[in-house]
């Protein structure tokens, strides 16, 4: 049996996208391997998001290359958003590089990596293709949470991002698909499944009939067995009254909602080209908690975009506040080629980016460690995933609204259980917990 090691950067739907490559190349008869100096091929998945992530392949690429030296038959392959876009680059840089392929190739990879080995010269696939739902995964990925890719691509065209020139267009998988997926999956033991698009709340409107995430909440609720329904990522601009009803009443829809902001200024979100002001988003988060109280949110932030003025980062450190996250993902702005806000004249120095990534975590810290205080005293369902990290003997799982608790099981619950657990206090960055009693703690599915 030839040996595979896959190596994944970035997003979740690249984790996704390591998986069916690593069933596709099972099917071919290639087992996994963590030894990336036993491998006979070795796969990076990667991402373009921001010049750090591209470093970082690079300097993974350079290591590999000492590997290759001791075994010319090594076939390395570079796959992913980063390989769609700088394919010149990757081949010039490291020229090491035997495949280079991007997403919609994903389906042919076997047929891809067996050119490689037997043809000796580099190989290079980075065209447009329909998508297609490849089921195949390899037997040992975990079952109990599960990501399932719901549609790809992203037409919103933000000035910052490269997303649209990697993942092309937006194309929906069908309804029918995706739930056959989830049924395949609970079957194995899942319960919990996060539903993927660059642009989730766009989804099903390329399709005939066309359709929305709304409709597809309830297709995916019905999967008996299922307890969970996470999705991501969404923008404000397409979030409908619609899919805030659906929140609601969609029972395994969890209370969590990840919903970019990015900016705080309307300055920014306008030079941004979000589509949307800081008084639509609130009134957005306003809706989302009437409709559902306990609704969590967490969001991204770009600091230092172009043009960006201590009175624009002043509005964002305000939005944070007053929006009260319980999660903030914090980005310094980083020029990525071909996208409008790279060639915008007033970039920020690296410095000013640095100093206001660190207040504005600080701000975060503050404002997560408050909205964790809130949960404290109350009863919470919790999916337990596996052992608390810091004591084993302990088990870890999450709430609804993605919080991390900590409890002891009392040798009573295991993993893959949804239990009940009272927060007997409530740490910066994670819950510790009380199993109720035995009558009320573990319950099938809400
Ligand atoms: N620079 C910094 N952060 C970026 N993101 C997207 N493009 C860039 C960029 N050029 C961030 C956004 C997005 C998250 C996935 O990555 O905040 O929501």
């Amino acid at each position: 049996m030839a040996k595979l090691h896959l190596i994944t950067y970035g997003c979740q739907m690249n984790e996704y996208d390591s998986e069916r490559v690593a069933g596709l190349l099972q099917e071919r008869d290639y087992e996994l391997t963590d030894d990336a100096a036993a491998a006979d091929v070795i796969l990076l998945n990667t991402c373009a998001i921001r010049e750090k992530a591209e470093e970082k392949v690079f300097s993974k690429l350079g290591e590999l290359k000492r590997l290759k030296a001791d075994r010319p038959g090594l076939v390395i392959g570079v796959m992913g958003c980063m390989a769609q876009l700088q394919t010149k680059t990757v081949f010039r840089r490291a020229p090491q590089v035997d495949l280079v392929f991007g997403s919609p190739a994903i389906a042919r990879v076997g047929e891809l990596v067996e050119r490689a080995r037997r043809e000796g010269r580099p190989v290079l696939e980075t065209g447009e293709a329909p998508l297609v739902k490849i089921t195949s995964k390899p037997p040992d990925a975990n079952r109990l949470k599960a990501f399932v890719t719901v549609m790809e691509g992203c037409e919103k065209h933000c000035t910052f991002c490269v997303v649209p020139r990697t993942r092309g267009r937006e194309r929906s998988h069908p309804p029918a698909a995706v739930v056959a997926e989830v049924e395949s999956l609970v079957a194995e033991g899942c319960r919990e499944v996060t539903l993927l698009g660059q642009t989730v709340n766009a989804y099903g409107r390329d399709l005939t009939p066309a359709t929305d995430l709304a409709e597809l909440f309830e297709r995916v609720n019905d999967v008996d067995g299922l307890a969970r329904i996470r999705f991501t990522t969404s923008n404000p601009y397409n979030l409908t009254p619609k899919l805030i009803r659906a929140m609601r009443d969609v029972s395994k829809v969890c209370e969590w909602f990840h919903l970019p902001l990015q900016s705080g200024s309307d300055r920014i979100l306008e030079r941004m080209n979000r589509g949307y002001t800081r008084a639509q988003y609130l009134d957005l988060v306003a809706a989302l908690r009437d409709a559902e109280p306990a609704m969590a949110f967490s969001t991204d932030i770009i600091v230092g975009f172009p043009g960006e003025t201590e009175a624009d980062f002043e509005a964002t450190v305000e939005m944070i506040e007053r929006v009260g996250y319980d999660n903030v993902f914090v980005f310094r702005y980083s020029r990525r080629p071909g996208t409008p806000a790279a060639e915008m004249p007033d970039q920020v120095p690296e410095v000013v980016k640095a100093d206001r990534n660190g207040r504005l975590l600080q701000v975060v810290q503050r404002v997560t460690a408050s909205r964790s205080r809130l949960l404290a005293g109350r009863t919470m369902e919790v999916l337990v995933d596996g052992t608390s990290r810091k004591s084993p003997g302990e088990l870890s799982g999450r709430t609804r609204c993605n919080r991390v608790v900590n409890f002891d099981g009392q040798g009573r619950v295991g993993i893959g259980d949804i239990v009940h657990v009272r927060v007997t206090e409530a740490l910066p960055h994670s819950l510790r917990g009380a199993l109720e009693t035995p009558e009320e703690a573990v319950c099938s599915s809400k």
